[in-house]
């Protein structure tokens, strides 16, 4: 399928030749999507899926270097141009590239992807999840120059003892080139010269710094130049860190008022295609019709499209990878691959000042394998980024009315969270859940990650005790829960599960799911339920107390 030839030209020229495939002339799509979109047909597909186009480009002058970038691909991609392989990338939301400097043409090119979306035990995530696969090329797929020597990474920020920091890494044959980064809006500049590829400097910061926070998402233009190579990024400055149970921006408390998320536009027929007006639309939810300051990118890392709007309507963000729970670390392999996507995803993101939390877990199962991989993805987060806080979505044991946060990964979290769903789950009755208690012997902030119920938007019950899946049964629900986080004195913040119905093959009820988990606060298209208003309502309150 990859080699360098038409297959029409092949058969027109050899009455033998057979071919049971010709890319050339197969249906027509157009990326980022995946192939849920594509055609009726493929909805329910998983397995190997082949893309393939020409581009016209002019051979690499002397001195320039070409990459082949993908935003993502669900779930296993292999990669192809010009008849030769160039990479193969196991992982379904973090970029990867490939160097393609040798084999750029001038004139036409072909570059041919296969994609497979099939996953085993050992995968991250694992086959089982509560969300739909968007098997394809979900993100965008871009061709690269730069010099020989460019800036490969750039990680900018404000540090806790209030200077901007700044670690450049060259990539190429020029080690020890001259490096300058400048803020133009501050009149601040650092410089330096690289050694061994590698150049770290910071100054105090500049009197006029505006720090980055919901209230005021302030970014700056920082330009980083070094030999011929300039990068161009927008950040914000600001500092996150805990103090006993509290959660600190800018050396003040912050109480996160969130909700979760996944990555589906709004939509009956979503494909995860996120563009900047779908990632507006989902965050201008949480931001001006929930009254939040927070939002819980779950599951897996989301698109920068999403990360970058984040930064921009002024979000605090806790941002994930998909380790989720039944994964199989008896496989070897399993662990190195969970810890290259956490490391990818913070190299992706770590200069977006939304982002706070990096989360190494959801619900993973009781067990001493889960506990040794997630406590070693803890560690690893500290040497890429020092400065947000580590924490994962874990359960709490339960006697009676009063909760145990007891997991042996708490000890390696700056900030424990809790998924807890009684009443939903649970033959809890609502009423009784203020009641519950909230115990753990430990000094951290808590984040109630996940709690929710489903509801079905339009299936009204005015009964004064409303079935499971009305409105009124949800909006209740939120309630009760809420009553019972108000009493909970260490908890730092809420992502209640989850803003808006989402695709979940697991989730097939006739009447009131049809495929898709009907937790939202909003519909697949965006029609808010009742319960939304009283999400809304205990944020104002949070927001305004003195
Ligand atoms: C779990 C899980 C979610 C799931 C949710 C639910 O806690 O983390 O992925 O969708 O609960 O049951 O709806």
């Amino acid at each position: 399928r990859w080699q360098d030839r038409v297959i029409a030209d092949a058969e027109r020229a050899d009455p033998q030749a057979r071919f049971e495939f010709d890319l050339q002339r197969s249906p027509v799509t157009h990326l980022p999507a995946s192939w849920i979109g594509h055609a009726p047909a493929m909805r329910h597909y998983q397995g190997l899926v082949w893309y393939q186009r020409t581009f016209d480009a002019t051979a690499l002058p002397r001195g320039k270097r070409a990459f082949l970038r993908f935003g993502s691909a669900d779930y296993a991609a292999s990669v192809y141009l010009n008849g030769e392989a160039v990479g193969k990338h196991e992982g379904a939301f973090t970029p990867f590239a490939f160097e393609v400097t040798g084999l750029i043409r001038t004139g036409s090119n072909r570059v041919t992807v296969g994609v497979d979306s099939a996953r085993t035990p050992a995968s991250v995530p694992p086959p089982v999840t509560d969300w739909e696969t968007y098997g394809g090329i979900t993100r965008p797929v871009t061709l690269v120059t730069v010099p020989e020597t460019f800036i490969d990474d750039a990680w900018i920020r404000l540090t806790d003892d209030g200077r901007i920091a700044a670690t450049v890494r060259l990539n190429g044959p020029a080690r020890d080139l001259p490096v300058r980064v400048s803020i133009s809006g501050l009149s601040f500049e650092l410089r330096g010269s690289a050694r061994d590829g590698v150049w770290k400097g910071s100054a105090p910061a500049p009197r006029a710094l505006r720090r980055w926070s919901p209230e005021e998402p302030i970014l700056y233009d920082v330009r980083i130049a070094a030999g011929e190579d300039v990068l161009n990024d927008r950040i914000g400055f600001r500092t996150i860190e805990v103090r006993g149970h509290q959660i600190l921006l800018n050396g003040n408390p912050v109480f996160l008022r969130g909700i979760s998320l996944h990555e589906e536009e709004l939509g009956r027929d979503p494909v995860r295609a996120i563009t900047p007006a779908a990632a507006r639309a989902l965050l201008s939810e949480i931001k001006l019709g929930l009254n939040g300051n927070f939002v819980r990118l779950a599951h897996y890392p989301h698109s920068e499209v999403m990360t970058r709007m984040a930064d921009e309507l002024g979000l605090i963000v806790w941002s994930e990878i998909p380790v989720y729970w039944l994964v199989d670390w008896s496989a070897p392999a399993t662990l190195d691959l969970a810890r290259a996507m956490l490391r990818d995803n913070i190299l992706r993101d770590r200069n977006r000042a939304s982002i706070a939390l990096w989360s190494v877990a959801n619900e993973p199962p009781p067990g001493a394998a889960r506990t040794a991989s997630p406590r070693a993805l803890s560690g690893d987060v500290r040497a890429p980024d020092d400065t947000r806080l580590v924490t994962a979505a874990l359960l709490s044991g339960r006697k009676g009315k009063v909760a145990t946060i007891d997991d042996p990964l708490v000890a390696d979290l700056d900030v424990m969270a809790i998924n807890t769903y009684q009443g939903w789950y649970t033959p809890d009755r609502l009423a009784d859940l203020p009641g519950f208690e909230w115990h753990t012997p430990l000094d951290k902030p808590l984040i109630f990650s996940e709690f929710g119920a489903d509801a079905l938007a339009g299936y009204r019950d005015g009964a004064a005790d409303p079935h499971k899946f009305s409105e009124e049964f949800q909006a209740e629900y939120y309630r009760q829960t809420l009553a019972m986080a108000r009493k909970v004195p260490f908890l730092a913040g809420m992502s209640p599960w989850i803003l808006k119905d989402f695709r979940s093959p697991r989730r097939q009820h006739p009447v009131y799911q049809q495929g898709w988990n009907r937790k939202g606060l909003i519909s697949e298209t965006g029609t808010r339920k009742l319960a939304f208003g009283v999400l809304a309502g205990e944020y104002a309150r949070i927001r305004d107390r003195p």
